[in-house]
C-alpha cells in the first residue's frame, strides 16, 4: 500500500525527458519494413546493372509498393509506395529488360522508371486513364537508342491510348488513340510491329479478341482483325496472356468450363486448340501460363492446370518458321498445390516446379529432371498442423555441364509469408501478410496470466493467508529448480557480459513479452511477441475466403483468450492466444467491463445509442448533427483507463478536481459545404453535450484524428485560413475551475448522469504543429500514475511522434510568465507553435509507412507502456513517459557492481586489523 505514493513521488521527481534509454533505440523497438504480398507477374530476379554479378529480387506488391530485396538476407534495398493510400489494394505492372539498369512500374495512371540499384526516380509520366499494360520495347528500329529501351504504355479511361515513351527521358514519341469502345487489354510487340489486344464485347455478353497492329516507328495502324469466331467462348476471366518481351508473344484463352485451350501467336490469324485433360474427373479450377520474358530465348511456354487437390503442367513449343504450336511434354499430376517458375540461361529455358515437399527443374526442351531438392518450410506445419502450400514462385539457376548446380527460389506461401529457399533450404522469410492487418490486439500468454492471478490472490488476502499462498507457490516452483540451475552458468555469463536477451515469454515479470494478435484481410491470425522483434509465435488460417473477398473482423482479447467478432452473419470465435488453437467453449471469464455497454449505430439523420446489456432496450439517445453535417468519427474513452489521482495538485498544494466520467466520447462532424468541423464531448449514457467547438475554414482533404483519455481530449485538423497550418487542440475537463471546489458535485456522494447532468468546465489550448496527423493514441500504464504521452502518426514524414502531455497542458499560462506555484507544477509559458523535438520520434531514422492504427498497452511495471502500430508497416516499441524509474538500464553493469561489493568487502576485511591496531595504539600512546 505504501508503494503507490512512493512511485508517484518518483514520477514527480524524474523529469519527463528521454522516452527510452539511448542504447535501447533499435533494440527494444522493432520495425518490419514490408512490401505487401508480391504478385506473380510483377516479381523477378534481375541484375541491377550490366556489370553487377549479383541480382536483386524485385516486386510490385498487391498494395502498390515497388521495391528491391537483397536475396541473400531478405533486407529491403529500396522501396516506394506508388499508391496514394497504401492500405488500398491496387493492380500494377513492373517490367525490366535484360541488361538494363532501370525497372519500369505502372500503377494507377502513373508510369515511372526507377534506377534498379538504388531506386532513384529516373523519370515518370501520367496517362489520361488507368494504366492497363506496360511493356518494354525490345525491338531495335530507327527510333531505338543505345541506352534505355523505349516503353509501351496502354491506358483505358475516356480516351484509351497506346503510347511509345522514350526510355531515357520519359517523353512521348507517339500516341495511338484506341477507338470503338473496346476494352484495352494488352500491348505486345514482335520484332517489327506493335500489337494492341482489345476485348470486344458481343451482344451475347462474350468477348471477341480484336488485334490492332501498329508501325513501331510512327504509331500508324497497319492492320486490324478479330480472331476466329470460336473466340466467342472467351470471357474476360479465362484469357491468359504472355506479354511483349517473350520471344513470341501469344494470347491464350479457354471456355468457362476449362475443356479446351486455344492459343494464338500474336500477329497471325489462326488459333491452335488443345484439349484439356480431365484427371480423375476433378474439374480444373485454374489455368495459368508461364513463359520467359526474354526476346532472345527459345519460344517455349508452360501451361499450369490446378484442380482442388492436384496440379500438373504441359510444355509447348512454338515453331517460329511455321508459326505452329506443338505440345512437347507434360509434367505429371501431383497431389496438392504447386507453383512453377521460369528461368533463362544462355537462351535456354528452364521450368522449376515447387510442390509441398520438393523442388525439381527440367529444361523446356525435354522432360529429364536436371535437379531435385527437398523443399523445407513447406508441407505440414508442426505447430498448427496446417498444410503450407506454395502460391507462386520465381527462381534463379546456375547451370554447369547441363545440370543445375545451385538454385534460389523466392516462394509466396499460403501463410502469406515470402520465403527464399537456397537449394531447398530456407534462407529468410518475410511475413508480408502483416502488411494487411485489419484488426489487432494485445493479449497475455497463459503462463503470465497464471502468475498474474496468483499475485492478485496474494495482494487481496490477509498477511497470513498471503504468506501461506506464496510459500505454496514457491514450493510448486521448486520443480523448475534443476532446469534453472542447469541454465545458471549461461545466464551468469550473459548477465556479466551484458548480452542478456531478456528471457522469453515464460519468465516475463515486466510484462514486455505480451502477445500481439493480428487478423489479416486475407483471413489469417498471426501472433507476434511484443518483446522480441522478428518472432512470429504462430500463424494460422482462421477463415477461408472466396477469391477477391477480404476479411474485416474485430479482434479483442480477454487475458489469454482471443475473441474474433466477424460482424454480421459471421460467427464469434475464440482462440488460445498462446498457441492459436481454436477454443470450442466460449471464453470462460467474463469481460472486465467497467460500465454499461453502449452500441452506436449510424442512422439516416445521425447517431443512435442503444444499451447492449439491457434486453429490448429502446434507443438511449439520438444525436442529430446540424444540417449538412456529416458524422466523421466517434472516439470513446478507453474501457481500461486507470486514473491514479482524481485531482491535479497545484503548486500551492490545493487541488483542481478532474471531471472523471467513464462514459464520455469525442464526436467529430464535418460539413463539406461550409468547410467546418465540429467537435463534441458527449456523455454516452445520457447523450448530453458536455462541451463543443466549431472550427471554420477547415481543409477537409487532410485527416482529422481524435483521442479521449482520462479527463482530457485532443484532436488535430488542418486549417486553410490564414495562416494555413496544422492544428492540435487539447482540452481538459474539470469539475470546477476553482481549486479545492468540487462544484455541484460537492454534496452528492454518488449520482446518476441520467438524472442530474453536472456540466464540466473545459480548458482548451490550440497549438500549431509542423505536419498533419492521421492517427492519435495515448500511452497507458498499469495504474495511471506515470504521466502520459500523446502519440501521433505523421503520414507526410512516415513518423510516430511521442509528445509529453506537459507540453500540451491547456493550463500553460498565456501571455505571461508562470508564477512560482505554476513553475512548481511544471507549467511553462504558452507558445502557439510546437516544434517536434527529434527525440520525440519513436521511429528514429526509419520510415514507417501506411500506419492507420496505433495500439498501446500497459506493461506490468508502472513506468512502461507498450506501443504497436500497424496498417502497412509494423512498428512496436516501449515508452517510459516518466523515465524508466523502476527498471535498470541495459548499461547497468552487474560485474562492476559485484566487483565493487567484493572489493569493498575485501578492503574491509583487510583494513579492519589495521584500524583496530591503530585504535589500540592510540589508546596506549601517552603524550
Ligand atoms: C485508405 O484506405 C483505407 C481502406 O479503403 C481507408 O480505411 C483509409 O481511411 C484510407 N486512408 C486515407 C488516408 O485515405
Ligand atoms: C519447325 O518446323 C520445321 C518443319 O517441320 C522443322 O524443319 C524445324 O526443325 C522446326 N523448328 C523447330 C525449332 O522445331
Ligand atoms: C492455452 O494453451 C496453453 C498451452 O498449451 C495452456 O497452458 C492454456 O491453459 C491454454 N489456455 C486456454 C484458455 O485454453
Ligand atoms: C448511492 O447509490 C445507491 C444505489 O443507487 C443508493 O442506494 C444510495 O442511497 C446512494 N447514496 C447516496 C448518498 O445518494
Amino acid at each position: 500500500m505504501m508503494r503507490i505514493p512512493l512511485i508517484a513521488a518518483a514520477c514527480l521527481l524524474l523529469k519527463t525527458t528521454s522516452a527510452v534509454f539511448a542504447d535501447e533505440a533499435y533494440n527494444v523497438d522493432y520495425h518490419y519494413a514490408l512490401l505487401g504480398q508480391p504478385q506473380q507477374d510483377t516479381t523477378f530476379f534481375h541484375r541491377p546493372s550490366t556489370n553487377s554479378k549479383a541480382s536483386l529480387l524485385y516486386t510490385l506488391s498487391e498494395k502498390g509498393v515497388v521495391g528491391a530485396v537483397n536475396p541473400r538476407d531478405g533486407e529491403i534495398v529500396w522501396r516506394h509506395a506508388l499508391a496514394q493510400n497504401v492500405t488500398e489494394r491496387s493492380n500494377g505492372f513492373l517490367r525490366a529488360a535484360d541488361g538494363q539498369d532501370v525497372v519500369v512500374s505502372g500503377s494507377g495512371s502513373r508510369v515511372a522508371a526507377w534506377t534498379a540499384a538504388d531506386g532513384r526516380l529516373a523519370w515518370d509520366m501520367n496517362t489520361d486513364g488507368p494504366v492497363e499494360d506496360v511493356e518494354i520495347l525490345e525491338l531495335s528500329d530507327k527510333l531505338a537508342s543505345a541506352g534505355n529501351k523505349d516503353v509501351l504504355v496502354l491506358s483505358s479511361g475516356d480516351s484509351p491510348a497506346v503510347q511509345r515513351i522514350d526510355g531515357a527521358s520519359g517523353t512521348k514519341r507517339w500516341q495511338f488513340k484506341v477507338e470503338g469502345g473496346d476494352l484495352p487489354y494488352q500491348v505486345s510487340a514482335s520484332s517489327t510491329e506493335v500489337f494492341v489486344i482489345l476485348l470486344h464485347k458481343t451482344m451475347l455478353g462474350y468477348y471477341k479478341i480484336r488485334v490492332v497492329s501498329l508501325d513501331s516507328v510512327d504509331g500508324h495502324k497497319t492492320d486490324e482483325y478479330t480472331l476466329s469466331s470460336d473466340s466467342e467462348l472467351a470471357t474476360a476471366e479465362t484469357i491468359l496472356s504472355v506479354g511483349a518481351n517473350s520471344a513470341s508473344p501469344i494470347i491464350a484463352w479457354t471456355d468457362a468450363a476449362y475443356t479446351t485451350l486455344k492459343v494464338n501467336i500474336i500477329g497471325t490469324k489462326s488459333t491452335s486448340s488443345f484439349n484439356i485433360e480431365k484427371h480423375d474427373d476433378r474439374a480444373v479450377e485454374k489455368i495459368s501460363i508461364q513463359a520467359p520474358y526474354h526476346t532472345n530465348s527459345l519460344a517455349h511456354f508452360l501451361v499450369h492446370y490446378e484442380t482442388a487437390n492436384s496440379h500438373w503442367a504441359d510444355v509447348f513449343h512454338i515453331n517460329l518458321s511455321k508459326n505452329k504450336i506443338e505440345k512437347a511434354y507434360s509434367l505429371p499430376k501431383v497431389a496438392g498445390k504447386g507453383a512453377f517458375s521460369t528461368s533463362v540461361s544462355d537462351a535456354n529455358v528452364y521450368f522449376t516446379r515447387i510442390t509441398e515437399d520438393e523442388i525439381t527443374t527440367t529444361s523446356s526442351s525435354s522432360h529429364g529432371i536436371l535437379g531435385r531438392w527437398k523443399a523445407q518450410g513447406l508441407g505440414i506445419d508442426s505447430g498448427t498442423s496446417e498444410v503450407i502450400t506454395p502460391t507462386h514462385a520465381v527462381s534463379e539457376l546456375s547451370i554447369k555441364n547441363d545440370a543445375v548446380s545451385a538454385i534460389r527460389t523466392a516462394v509466396s506461401l499460403s501463410t502469406g509469408d515470402w520465403m527464399l529457399l537456397r537449394d531447398g533450404s530456407p534462407v529468410w522469410n518475410r511475413p508480408e501478410a502483416l502488411a494487411d492487418i485489419s484488426s489487432a490486439t494485445f493479449a497475455t500468454s497463459s503462463a503470465i496470466e497464471e502468475l498474474e492471478q496468483e499475485l492478485e490472490v496474494e495482494a487481496h488476502s490477509n498477511a497470513v493467508a498471503a504468506y501461506v499462498h506464496r510459500m505454496k507457490r514457491h514450493i510448486e516452483e521448486l520443480k523448475y529448480l534443476p532446469r534453472m540451475l542447469m541454465s545458471l552458468p549461461q545466464r551468469f555469463m550473459r548477465g556479466f557480459l551484458g548480452t542478456s536477451s531478456e528471457g522469453g515469454m515464460a519468465k516475463d515479470a515486466f510484462g514486455f513479452h505480451q502477445i500481439l494478435a493480428c487478423a489479416t484481410a486475407s483471413g489469417r491470425l498471426i501472433a507476434l511477441d511484443a518483446g522480441s522483434p522478428d518472432r512470429v509465435l504462430w500463424n494460422r488460417q482462421a477463415t477461408t475466403l472466396q477469391a477477391g473477398k477480404t476479411w474485416r473482423p474485430q479482434l479483442t482479447s480477454q487475458a489469454d483468450v482471443l475473441i474474433l467478432h466477424q460482424g454480421q452473419g459471421g460467427q464469434q470465435l475464440a482462440f488460445n492466444a498462446t498457441n492459436g488453437h481454436l477454443l470450442l467453449a466460449p471464453p470462460p471469464r467474463e469481460a472486465a467491463t467497467t460500465g454499461p455497454n453502449v452500441q452506436y449505430t449510424m442512422t439516416d439523420d445521425g447517431l443512435e445509442a442503444k444499451r447492449l446489456d439491457v434486453e429490448n432496450a429502446g434507443s438511449l439517445w439520438h444525436f442529430t448533427p446540424s444540417s449538412q453535417d456529416r458524422i466523421h468519427s466517434l472516439v470513446p474513452r478507453p474501457v481500461n483507463d486507470p486514473v491514479a489521482n482524481i485531482g491535479k495538485v497545484l503548486g500551492d498544494r490545493r487541488v483542481l478536481y478532474k471531471y472523471l466520467n467513464p462514459n464520455v466520447a469525442l464526436l467529430a462532424t464535418t460539413n463539406d459545404a461550409s468547410k467546418t468541423a465540429s467537435v463534441y464531448v458527449l456523455d454516452t449514457l445520457s447523450g448530453a453535450i458536455l462541451h463543443s467547438t466549431t472550427h471554420t475554414s477547415v481543409d477537409l482533404a487532410d485527416p482529422i484524428s481524435s483521442i479521449m483519455s482520462e479527463n482530457w481530449f485532443a484532436y488535430t485538423l488542418t486549417t486553410s485560413a490564414d495562416p494555413r497550418g496544422h492544428l492540435l487542440i487539447v482540452g481538459e475537463l474539470f469539475e470546477s475551475l476553482i481549486p479545492n471546489d468540487r462544484g455541484s458535485l460537492q454534496s452528492a456522494a454518488n449520482f446518476s448522469t441520467l438524472e442530474t447532468s453536472p456540466e464540466p468546465f473545459a480548458l482548451t489550448a490550440t497549438y500549431q504543429i509542423p505536419e498533419s496527423v492521421s492517427k492519435l493514441a495515448v500511452t497507458r500504464t498499469k495504474q495511471g500514475i506515470t504521466s502520459r504521452h500523446l502519440l501521433a502518426y505523421t503520414p507526410a514524414s512516415d513518423g510516430i511522434v511521442s509528445i509529453p502531455y506537459s507540453i500540451l497542458d491547456p493550463r500553460r499560462p498565456v501571455n505571461r510568465d508562470p508564477t512560482k506555484d505554476e513553475l512548481a507544477e511544471g507549467l511553462v509559458r504558452y507558445a502557439p507553435v510546437i516544434e517536434f523535438d527529434p527525440r520525440w520520434y519513436l521511429n528514429h531514422a526509419r520510415s514507417v509507412i501506411g500506419i492507420n492504427e496505433v495500439l498501446t498497452s500497459p506493461a506490468f511495471i508502472e513506468s512502461t507502456s507498450l506501443v504497436f502500430a500497424y496498417g502497412h508497416d509494423i512498428f512496436g516499441t516501449r515508452v517510459g513517459p516518466s523515465g524508466s524509474f523502476d527498471v535498470l538500464g541495459r548499461d547497468f553493469n552487474k560485474f562492476q557492481m559485484l566487483a565493487t561489493v567484493v572489493g569493498l568487502a575485501a578492503a574491509t576485511v583487510g583494513v579492519a586489523p589495521l584500524v583496530m591496531r591503530k585504535g589500540v595504539d592510540a589508546r596506549w600512546r601517552f603524550t
